[in-house]
């Protein structure tokens, strides 16, 4: 099977793995974009079990942007104390700061001006968009590298940003309606049955049909870092 069509038979076979299967998140409760920036900041250099305590003491104490916005320095400092990298929630709070102004308060609802805020790259606007707003816009992280070089059995460095750059492009291309789901799934199996620094789980996987990691034997060679 040539990439394309790998790419192209990812939603078919991950929506209705991810249905069935997703864990019950507290950020997967709902698609305000409020919600979904926090939860995926935290979710950055931070494990799922841990963030789930941090996610709901945060949006409890400061439901809203404006409230994010105008939070002083030492609540913010003990809403994060534990999670490290400080500089993620000065950033928020500059973002929220940048919302009210340049937007209203609204959380704005294009790829281009999510990416202009503080604290936000490439891959965070991806998932920001996708999953608030169902926008094809892919997110792709670490776990999502390790899945398609997998999937197309390829042996480039994932460090490499074309490497990245074709992939985005190839899952921009296949994007399914239902955007949100998917970002998910994709980041769901990398994060369960093709997770990091074990043996994948293939028998169990949705995808192992048209896997050429699968199909070669050579999943615990990839990703090659
Ligand atoms: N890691 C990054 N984003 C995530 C999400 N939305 N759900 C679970 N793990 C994640």
């Amino acid at each position: 099977m040539e990439k394309p069509d790998i790419f192209a038979c990812l939603p078919g076979a991950l929506l209705p793995w991810y249905e069935a299967n997703r864990r019950d998140l507290p950020w997967r409760k709902d698609k305000d974009p409020y919600h979904i920036w926090v939860s995926e900041i935290m979710l950055q250099q931070t494990r799922v079990e841990a963030v789930k305590g941090y996610y709901a003491r945060f949006l409890e104490q400061l439901p809203t942007i404006a409230d994010l916005a105008n939070a002083d320095d030492e609540q913010l400092h003990k809403l994060w104390e534990g999670l490290g990298y400080y500089s993620r929630v000065r950033n928020l709070k500059k973002a929220a700061g940048e919302i009210m102004e340049r937007h209203g308060g609204v959380f704005p609802k294009t790829h281009k001006e999510i990416s202009d805020l503080s604290g936000i790259g490439p891959y965070t606007a991806g998932a920001i968009c996708s999953i608030a707003f169902d926008l094809p816009t892919p997110a792709v992280d670490g776990n999502v590298l390790r899945v398609i070089s997998r999937l197309t059995n390829d042996n480039t460095p994932i460090d490499r940003p074309v490497f990245r750059k074709q992939i985005t492009e190839n899952l921009a291309a296949i994007y399914p309606s239902r955007a949100g789901d998917f970002t998910q799934a994709l980041m769901e199996l990398g994060a369960t049955l093709c997770g990091p620094n074990r043996k994948p789980d293939c028998s169990n996987c949705p995808c192992n049909a048209f896997c050429l990691a699968y199909a070669n034997g050579t999943g615990e060679k990839l990703p090659v870092k």
